[in-house]
């Protein structure tokens, strides 16, 4: 996503805000969500199983009473590799713009010119170093579905040793111009190309328990959500236990742009500015009502800590209904989160 339509109220980098104090601390990035929602919430208010949260930067600390033992994440997003080969030369015309799109950036902490693959690299020895119990990788980690940048990273993942767990993004199918629907070349490009990534698990949604943590995660890469994925968090939800949810598209929140896509109210073919530079079909309509069911569901589910999503390039916190959603920086530019799931003892 271009960085220029990010929202303004995204926040400051050095931010840190304790999710107890979110009420006031948060106030003007809450839109509808309304202050004391989220103070009395977060606080554990109705729910056995969330105990507040904390956000300095890119670390992350949910805290849970139903949690014995400290599990740690390392969620990475939009790294958008781009490495290609003559394999790819029969889909140039489809993959031009997004080969130029990010060959160079500048690094999330430094501002000194890097690119993806030396960034990409950079995550993973700190997931490494940080001792987390898996990666999650969250989408449009390749801007193309090149075999050769797959292999690139299938090889990366498979040194670092650490666990992970791979949804698609937006970009990871898609190759600009090919005729079909999104929901069509979504399932014949993961059939080609990316399935390895997947390691077995369902493309369209998986769980991963660490330690009595259910990690969750979901492709919506089509900014939909399918019946049966809406099934699968339902049941994953039943199980009271305590839950993370890792999704590409950011859910909707009060104020933010249709880049929140999934369950905005005002995503649709009327608010799509985008299928012409990304030659592909417009949005639908409107959301379908699983979607829309969907991001209800979520934000009512008693023991589900925190959102994660990736797709906005831009670090950001909202809460909803005392649920935290995080948005991460590109790791194109080298930005992850961190994330701490803690027993109530520990909380600081
Ligand atoms: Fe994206």
């Amino acid at each position: 996503m271009d960085p220029s339509k990010q929202s303004p109220s995204s926040l400051s980098r050095r931010g840190l805000i304790q999710g107890t104090l979110a009420g006031t601390a948060l106030a003007p990035l809450l839109g509808a969500a309304t202050a004391s929602d989220a103070a009395g919430k977060a606080e554990g208010e109705g729910s056995a199983v969330r105990g507040g949260f904390s956000q300095d930067d890119i670390l992350i600390r949910l805290h849970s009473p139903a949690v014995a033992d400290p599990v740690k994440l390392l969620f990475v997003a939009d790294t958008h590799l781009f490495r290609d080969d003559d394999r790819g030369a029969p889909y140039r015309e489809f993959s031009g713009r997004m080969a130029k799109g990010y060959n160079q950036t500048k690094h999330f902490r430094t501002q000194n010119t890097t690119n993806p693959e030396a960034c990409f690299e950079e995550t993973l020895e700190t997931a490494k170093s940080a001792g987390v119990d898996a990666v999650v990788l969250a989408g449009d980690i390749v801007s193309f579905p090149s075999e050769a940048a797959i292999e690139w990273v299938m090889a990366r993942l498979e040194q670092t040793g650490v666990p992970w767990l791979y949804t698609a993004g937006n970009h990871d199918w898609h190759y600009e111009g090919m005729e079909g629907s999104s929901a069509e070349l979504r399932s014949a490009w993961i059939e080609k190309r990316l399935l390895p990534l997947y390691e077995k698990r369902d493309p369209m949604m998986s769980a991963l328990e660490v330690a009595g943590v259910k990690v969750l995660v979901i492709d919506n890469s089509t900014y939909e959500i399918l019946p049966e994925q809406l099934e699968f968090f339902r049941q994953q939800a039943a199980s009271g236990q305590p839950m993370v949810l890792c999704v590409h598209i950011p859910l909707y929140a009060p104020g933010r742009p249709v880049g929140f896509g999934c369950g905005h109210p005002d995503w649709g073919e009327a608010a799509d500015k985008n299928f012409a530079i990304e030659r592909r079909p417009k949005w639908r309509e409107r959301h379908t009502d699983t979607t829309m069911e969907f991001h209800r569901e979520v934000f009512a589910a008693p023991n589900l800590l925190g959102v994660f999503a990736g797709h906005t390039h831009r670090l950001s916190l909202d809460v909803l209904n005392g649920i935290p959603q995080v948005v991460a920086g590109a790791n194109a530019t080298g930005a992850h989160l961190l994330v701490e799931v803690l027993p109530m003892s520990v909380a600081g």
